[in-house]
């Protein structure tokens, strides 16, 4: 089946047309500018260019920065506070005219990594962080998803583990490859004293870069940067939506 997968985040709205039997890419991903300040109507408007620049009328799967509980957000730590309790699923399907499933971006881009990259075949205890504006987390157990799970509120340097380690605060602060990663070993090592992952997939833009990073990191789990790098969330969001769209369409 094919769905388009968008991926909303902090800097870029992109989608690309996703063939969610194998998860791959069958047009050229689009990316458009996240508008600023980017409110409900704001972010909707510009998903709905994407969507016609496209000429789709399809389904479409969609990752969403924030906690989503049956198509709502319910958090806005990188978002504006205007989406908490938006039915992004409802909005979206509004101004696009097309069915709509929205889940979690970490969630989406994960589940991508473990069915097409770096995870595929891992039973054991997978975590994919995406680093990119925040930082987010995905958790896997036997292939399962535990959905939502919010590691880049975990307790950091006296704030948000993602507002001292997340990719975009390294280029804020104009830190080094090294001293970033070091960040990224404290974070690390804080949140395996609470969970035990066996491999921890790191995600996002950077992970195009990883050769600048990977040598200084270290955790107890096996690390390794994703496969699909920053695709993972289009895919991810349409493999999800096709799952529970299909029943509908
Ligand atoms: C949000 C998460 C999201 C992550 C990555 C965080 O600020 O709270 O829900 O997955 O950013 O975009």
């Amino acid at each position: 089946m094919e769905i388009l997968g968008i991926d909303i985040g902090g800097s870029g709205i992109k989608g690309a047309l996703v063939d969610t039997s194998t998860g791959g890419l069958m047009s050229e991903r689009l990316k458009l500018s996240t508008p600023q300040p980017a409110t409900p109507s704001a972010v909707a408007e510009v998903v709905a260019e994407l969507v016609r620049q496209f000429q789709w009328q399809g389904p479409l799967g969609c990752g969403f920065p924030a906690v989503i509980s049956g198509g709502v957000a319910k958090t806005a730590a990188n978002i504006d506070p205007g989406w908490i309790g938006v039915n992004v699923e409802n909005l979206l399907c509004r101004v696009t005219g097309c069915p709509c499933r929205v889940v979690n971006d970490a969630d989406a881009a994960g589940v991508a990594e473990m069915r097409y990259g770096n995870g595929m075949g891992r039973h054991d205890t997978v975590l994919v962080l995406t680093l990119g504006t925040g930082i987010g987390s995905a958790l896997f157990s036997a292939g399962q998803l535990f959905p939502n799970l919010e590691l880049g509120a975990f307790p950091l340097k006296g704030g948000f583990a993602e507002h001292y380690a997340a990719a975009a605060v390294r280029k804020r602060d104009k830190l080094s490859w090294q001293s970033w990663s070091k960040r990224l070993n404290l974070f690390f090592n804080e949140i395996e004293r609470i969970i035990s992952p066996d491999l921890i997939i790191l995600g996002g833009g950077v992970s195009r870069k990883s050769e600048k990073f990977m040598p200084f990191l270290s955790a107890q789990a096996e690390l390794i940067p994703a496969y699909l790098q920053n695709q993972a969330g289009i895919i991810g969001a349409a493999c999800l939506a096709h799952e529970t769209l299909a029943a509908e369409l």
